[in-house]
C-alpha cells in the first residue's frame, strides 16, 4: 500500500523536473526568436510543397510537350480510368465532351465544358494524376498529356505544344460562364457606430422556461416508462 502512496509523489515530482527543463527551453527560445524545436526545411523540402500553379501561368516550370508525345502518356497512365477518349470508364471521370449540359439536369462537368484555365488542368494532372501514382510523370509528360486532354475536347489543334508560355494563352471554353466580380451590391451594416446606446441590459432570457428538450422538461410529460 505504502509504494502506491508514494508513485503519485514521485511521478509528480518527475512531472515538475520536466515541465522545468521544457519552460526553461522555452524561455531560452523565445529570447533567441525561435520555439527551439523542428528544424528549418531545406529548400529542397519547399520546393517538394511549391508547387501550385496559378492561373496567370505563374509556376508552371520549364519544359514542354505535344499533342502526339501526349497520346501516349495518356494510352499507358490515364485511359485505363478515363478511356480513350476521355468518355471515362466505370464511374470514372470523363474529361471530355458535356459542352453545354451545365444548365441541364445532368451536368457533365469536364476539361472542356467546365474548367476556366488550362494552366490548372497542368496543376491537377501533375499534383494528383493517374490516381495511382500521383507526382510521378515528369514535367515534359504532364505538359504533353495536358495537350492532349486539351486537344481531345478540340480546344487546341493536334500540332500544339504546351509550355509555360502556350498554356496561361489557351482560352477555355468554359471562361466566361465564370462570374468573376461579386455582382452583389457593398451594403452598409446596421451595427451600431455613433450615438448608440451607453448601456445594453438584458431584459428577458431563456433561462428557466423550459425551452430547451431534456429528459425531465415539459416534453416528456406523460412518457411513463
Ligand atoms: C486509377 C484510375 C485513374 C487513372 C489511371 C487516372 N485518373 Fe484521373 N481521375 C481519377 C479519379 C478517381 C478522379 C476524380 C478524383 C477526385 O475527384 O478527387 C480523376 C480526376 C481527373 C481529372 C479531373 C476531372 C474533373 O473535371 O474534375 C483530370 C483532369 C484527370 N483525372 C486527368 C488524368 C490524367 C491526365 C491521367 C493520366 C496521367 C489520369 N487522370 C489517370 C482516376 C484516374
Amino acid at each position: 500500500m505504502s509504494s502506491f502512496d508514494k508513485s503519485p509523489r514521485l511521478l509528480s515530482g518527475l512531472c515538475c523536473g520536466v515541465m522545468l527543463a521544457s519552460m526553461s527551453l522555452v524561455v531560452a527560445a523565445e529570447q533567441s526568436g525561435h520555439y527551439g524545436y523542428g528544424e528549418p526545411p531545406t529548400e529542397e523540402q519547399i520546393a517538394a510543397w511549391d508547387i501550385d500553379v496559378r492561373p496567370d501561368g505563374m509556376g508552371l516550370p520549364e519544359g514542354s510537350g505535344s499533342v502526339d508525345e501526349g497520346m501516349g502518356v495518356y494510352e499507358t497512365y490515364c485511359a485505363s480510368c478515363h478511356g480513350a477518349f476521355g468518355e471515362g470508364m466505370g464511374r470514372y471521370p470523363k474529361l471530355s465532351g458535356g459542352e453545354g449540359s451545365l444548365d441541364q439536369d445532368r451536368p457533365e462537368k469536364t476539361v472542356g465544358s467546365y474548367w476556366p484555365y488550362a494552366s490548372t488542368l497542368w496543376d491537377y494532372i501533375h499534383r494528383a494524376m493517374p490516381f495511382f501514382a500521383p507526382q510521378s510523370l515528369t514535367d515534359d509528360q504532364v505538359y504533353a498529356v495536358t495537350a492532349y486532354v486539351l486537344n481531345l475536347n478540340y480546344i487546341v489543334e493536334g500540332d500544339f505544344v504546351a509550355n509555360r508560355e502556350t498554356l496561361p494563352e489557351v482560352v477555355m471554353p468554359n471562361h466566361d460562364g465564370f462570374i468573376w466580380e461579386d455582382p452583389r451590391p457593398v451594403v452598409d451594416n446596421d451595427r451600431c457606430m455613433k450615438d448608440c446606446k451607453e448601456e445594453v441590459t438584458v431584459s428577458d432570457s431563456a433561462e428557466g422556461k423550459n425551452l430547451t428538450p431534456s429528459t425531465t422538461g415539459p416534453l416528456d410529460e406523460g412518457i411513463t416508462e
